[in-house]
């Protein structure tokens, strides 16, 4: 079994028959959902209903016949499971380079637990390693990589292998921030990012996971918040 299928398979131990499910976006998540889905064929699981968080998880979990719902009908997960870029030892993270941070959040920010599924690979002593995503306006996108240059970063607009801008699902553009010693304060960018006109959201998910699923090549183990 690889790494992230160990953490899928273990991130199934708190999904229970009835339950309202957020779904990640990711590799990781894609096998999580692939297990659940086939829990969910076999009747192992039964009554349960799950919110994607992008149009690619929305597509996976319709092919094992997992009914999808949204918010407005159910504003209250009991679980959202996903995957993430980077955590560190405090259970925050980098998310998003699978390009669907906004609804991640969202989704996320519904659910009374947050269950993160990474391999060994993702665990940082600091966030930053890698670039953090930014969901931006395409109005005057320029500007806000203009802006996120001066904020103490590195960034630009993230580009598709044709060279045309990458477009989230909800029609928006992407910026890639680095940071060459990784991130000094995530609270204070994470404030930052959050009350800039223009910016939709960024990676950052501070204080948000309550469980993370780590698979290394001696087991899997879990960090949990206190
Ligand atoms: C999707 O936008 C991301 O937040 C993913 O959850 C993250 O990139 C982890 O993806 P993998 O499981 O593919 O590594």
């Amino acid at each position: 079994m690889n790494l992230k299928e160990a953490a899928a398979k273990h991130a199934l131990k708190y999904v229970e028959s009835g339950m309202t499910l957020g779904l990640g976006s990711g590799s990781t998540t894609s096998i999580f959902i692939d297990l659940l889905g086939a829990r969910f064929s076999a009747r192992e699981l039964t009554d349960i209903q799950a919110v994607p968080t992008s149009e690619a998880t929305a597509e996976r979990a319709r092919k094992w016949g997992i009914p999808l719902t949204n918010l407005s009908e159910h504003p209250t997960m009991d679980l959202a499971v996903d995957g993430a870029d980077e955590v560190d030892p405090n259970l925050n993270l980098i998310k998003g380079l699978g390009r669907a941070a906004l609804r991640e959040k969202i989704i996320a920010s519904h659910a009374k637990r947050f269950v993160v599924i990474v391999d060994q690979s993702k665990i940082v002593d600091r966030l930053g390693r890698g670039p953090l995503p930014v969901e931006i306006v395409q109005f005057e996108h320029g500007t806000q990589i203009r802006w996120l240059n001066s904020s103490g970063c590195t960034a630009d607009l993230w580009l598709e292998e044709d060279g045309s801008p990458v477009v989230t699902d909800n029609g928006n553009y992407l910026a890639r921030c680095w940071f060459e010693n990784g991130i000094d304060d995530p609270y204070k960018l994470s404030l930052a990012l959050s009350t800039r006109p223009g910016i939709v959201e960024h990676g950052l998910f501070l204080d948000m996971a309550d469980i993370i699923v780590i698979a290394g090549n001696d087991g899997v183990r879990t960090m949990e918040r206190k």
